[in-house]
């Protein structure tokens, strides 16, 4: 991570680099990134995502509820870390830019925030990448990058240009981690990132769980993405805020999305949303 040059031209021109050519999107694969825009009312889906998603949606109005209070956080999160200082942010598991993506949402607070997007998603990277063609744009990039590698992810050539090593920075994890399984040691991949951050630095981080269903239901909707390509990994509470270990966790601490500093009037729903979330600092 070292100047704060503009790489869009770069990325947009390309020189040979074959993630640019998305040749990989698997249509007929139900994939996360495509079914979780079903969830939040986008187009950017096809056939396989939207059969999928249909039936995890049948499972409840809680799973539009938990998609839509995920995406309110991130909204949140962001502004709050803008509001601590935080001018730089890694968002990884970006998703299909849909309304009020990370760097609108920064950008409210500090007109100058750089951000790093990064997708293991091809089709994310082709939106993305449209997005963010804008001339105003500059210091927001995307690449593709896969959360089970985290030193692969700070070795990426858009981390190591854009992002400063010695300013804190604003690490994203929202709804990403539920698609690491215990054999790729999820907690394993915090650590790494975290411990190449700053002091200074703050985690978000949002998580799917089953808390509030029963194991039957879990396991149903845990099954529905066994043929997606990525698999569903719900977690408890407990589980999910071992991934602050270290860090401090700010107020009020891993609650329901919903409840994470809210600036809506209560639902009768927020405390049963199955998406864990809450915001740590790297002391
Ligand atoms: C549910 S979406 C979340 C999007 C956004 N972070 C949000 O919270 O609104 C999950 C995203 O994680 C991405 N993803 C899943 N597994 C990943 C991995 N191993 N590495 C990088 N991205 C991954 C998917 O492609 C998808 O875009």
């Amino acid at each position: 991570m070292t100047d704060h040059q503009d790489i869009t031209q770069d990325w947009l021109s390309g020189e040979g680099d074959e993630r640019r050519t998305p040749t990989d999107l698997h249509p007929e694969i139900p994939h996360p990134a495509r079914m979780y825009d079903y969830y939040l009312g986008g187009k950017d889906n096809f056939p396989a995502d939207r059969e999928a998603a249909e039936k995890v949606l049948a499972l409840g109005p809680l799973v539009r509820i938990s998609a839509l209070a995920n995406r309110a956080f991130l909204g949140r999160a962001v502004r709050h870390l803008a509001e601590q200082g935080i001018k730089q942010f890694l968002d990884i598991g970006t998703g299909i830019p849909t309304a009020g993506n990370t760097h609108e949402a920064a950008r409210a607070i500090e007109p100058d925030t750089r951000v790093v997007y990064l997708d293991n998603d091809p089709i994310v990277l082709v939106h993305s990448r449209a997005l963010l063609a804008g001339a105003s744009h500059g210091s927001a990039v995307v690449a593709r990058a896969d959360l089970r590698d985290p030193q692969g992810i700070l070795d990426t050539p858009e981390v190591r240009k854009l992002l400063d090593s010695g300013q804190p920075v604003g690490l994203l994890l929202l709804a990403v981690l539920h698609f690491i399984d215990e054999q790729d040691d999820p907690y394993a991949i915090v650590r790494r990132l975290v411990d190449a951050l700053p002091p200074g630095s703050m985690l978000a981080l949002s998580h799917a769980t089953g808390d509030f269903a029963t194991p039957a239901e879990a396991a149903k909707g845990s099954a529905l993405y066994r043929n997606a390509s990525a698999q569903l990994t719900m977690r408890s509470h407990e589980q999910v805020l071992r991934f602050f270990d270290g860090l401090e966790l700010a107020e009020p601490g891993l609650v329901t999305a919903p409840l994470w500093r809210p600036d809506q009037p209560a639902q009768p729903t927020d405390e049963r949303v199955a998406i864990w979330a809450g915001v740590g600092r790297k002391p």
